[in-house]
């Protein structure tokens, strides 16, 4: 049973942008009336939302899908517990148990890892990266980094000088492969295995090897790894090249590119991190739980779904900014871009993403929030308490930049303020605000908070009856770009 610790519960505090009941007539409440929700529009969609709700838990059991409904891939709601169960059954065999040995053999035999994938496959285990590790992670002496190797994320572009700075680090920091330290390995994530850009700058990384550790060097087979979906080219590729079948890793079927960062595609990478993974899965299986169990009033998915649907189909808010309070979040923000615009942008629908991260983007967009089109509703992502000790503003014998006066503030103080400041100066012109909030950082929010965001992504795309899963407009730039390529 998925556990959840009360103190590190997720919460979504969405009153502020419900109009105000018995608000005296002034200009701005008028605007307000227009722009805020309708807390009865709230009630009355309650039914609907838990019918949605049934019908998502229903397609978790769905053997035989009707072809109009298909792709159908409900698989990640389930597979946080199913993997932490599998793991208490079978150990070292099961999924979990393969991923976090293999996790253990490359950071045992290499200093640094690159992590090839792009889209779904490479977002989510940015997101963590970013999220619980040092920002200047790769920056940090060996002995401080504790056996954690430096981790870089490319292949998600075709970028030939981007590439080159890579190798470049590579080659110069890289030079006797006797060594852990100078040892690189290459991990590949890709589950349809026919993405173009993971695989060609894979190979441009094989051809790095046989130079580096030589053609016939077992480091060819040990340093490179996969995660791939159960059949592609990938694991032919991987088969063929002698890759130990340790090395490949797999994402199950009826689980989506971008809602697979619960499997070795968004694992493997957390745990070469050094990542606690089973605390993250413990959060997601108690988002699960509580999206599956609880009411309307304490259930921030179905609560998150709901205000976003009515705001972008029913309020003339089709712009969704979530507008982030911790640099360390922008990475989530990212892969909600992606999982929002690939899951509802279709038939000519769908609300737009669009992240920034606080207080950075104040100075810049934030006088489009302000005063520009009344277009959008602005989802506050806050971390509540921060993990390292606050940082303290000190008095100063000049004080001509007049700071005393914040004299034994801490950051998170000016953070907290800048975000009530914020809050208020768009509650006054009525730009509906919304405040998701994160305890703390750590694997289990942030288990928690992905999860939330899937689940509500996928209710979401209930209601507007648009299917969440696929992404067919993708095919269509690479259809051009192959046809490009053979002429
Ligand atoms: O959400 C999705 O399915 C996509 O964004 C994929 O993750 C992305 O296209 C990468 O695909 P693949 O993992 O097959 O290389």
């Amino acid at each position: 049973m998925a556990m959840e610790l009360p103190d590190e519960a997720i919460s979504y505090n969405y009153q502020g942008l419900l109009t105000p009941l018995g608000e005296e007539w002034t200009a701005a409440a008028e605007l307000r009336t227009r722009h805020f929700l309708s807390p009865t529009r709230l009630k009355d969609l309650v039914p609907r939302l838990l019918q949605a709700r049934s019908q998502v838990a229903a397609d978790r059991e769905v053997r035989n899908v009707p072809p109009e409904r298909l792709p159908i891939d409900p698989g990640f709601i389930d597979l946080p517990q199913a993997t932490l169960d599998q793991h208490r059954r079978k150990g070292d065999a099961s999924e979990l148990g393969r991923t976090l040995n293999l996790a253990a053999h490359l950071r045992e035999q290499a200093d640094r890892i690159v992590i090839l994938g792009i889209g779904g496959s490479y977002l989510g285990g940015r997101a963590l990266f970013e999220a619980l590790k040092s920002a200047y992670h790769n920056e940090l002496p060996p002995e401080t980094r504790l056996g954690v190797p430096c981790i870089y994320f490319a292949g998600h572009n075709v970028d030939n000088d981007a590439l080159q700075d890579l190798l470049d680090l590579i080659q110069v920091s890289c030079v006797d492969p006797e060594r852990r330290e100078e040892r690189w390995a290459v991990v590949t994530i890709t589950k349809s295995g026919a993405s173009l850009e993971p695989a060609i700058v894979r190979r441009v990384f094989r051809r790095e090897g046989t130079e580096y550790y030589g053609l016939h060097s077992a480091w060819l087979q040990e340093l490179f790894a996969a995660v791939t979906g159960p059949s592609s080219k990938m694991r032919d590729l991987s088969v063929a090249e002698e890759v130990p079948e340790a090395n490949v890793l797999t994402i199950p079927d009826h689980v989506g590119g971008r809602y697979s960062v619960f499997t070795p595609a968004g694992l493997l990478p957390a745990a070469l991190m050094g990542l606690d993974v089973r605390a993250l899965l413990l959060g997601a299986a108690a988002m699960t739980k509580r999206f599956l169990e609880e009411s309307f009033e304490r259930n921030p998915v179905l609560q998150f779904a709901a205000v976003n649907y009515l705001m972008a189909e029913e309020c003339g808010k089709p712009l969704r900014v979530f507008s982030i309070w911790s640099k360390k979040l922008e990475s989530v923000g990212l892969w909600y871009d992606q999982l929002l615009a690939e899951s509802l942008g279709k038939q000519g629908r769908g609300p737009t993403p669009l992240t920034v991260v606080q207080t950075r983007d104040l100075h810049t967009r934030g006088q489009q929030h302000q005063e520009g089109p009344r277009d959008r509703v602005i989802n506050n992502l806050v971390v509540k308490n921060p993990r390292a000790v606050a940082i303290q503003v000190q008095m100063a014998d000049h004080n001509e930049d007049e700071l005393n006066a914040y004299a034994r503030k801490g950051l998170p103080d000016l953070m907290a303020a800048a975000l009530r400041g914020t809050n208020q100066a768009y509650f006054d012109v009525a730009r509906p605000t919304a405040d998701l909030i994160v305890p703390t950082l750590s694997e289990h929010t942030m288990g928690q908070l992905l999860q939330m965001l899937m689940l509500a992504t996928v209710i979401e795309g209930t209601l507007m009856g648009i299917n969440p899963y696929g992404q067919p407009g993708v095919e269509t730039y690479k259809r051009n770009m192959n046809v490009v390529l053979e002429s």
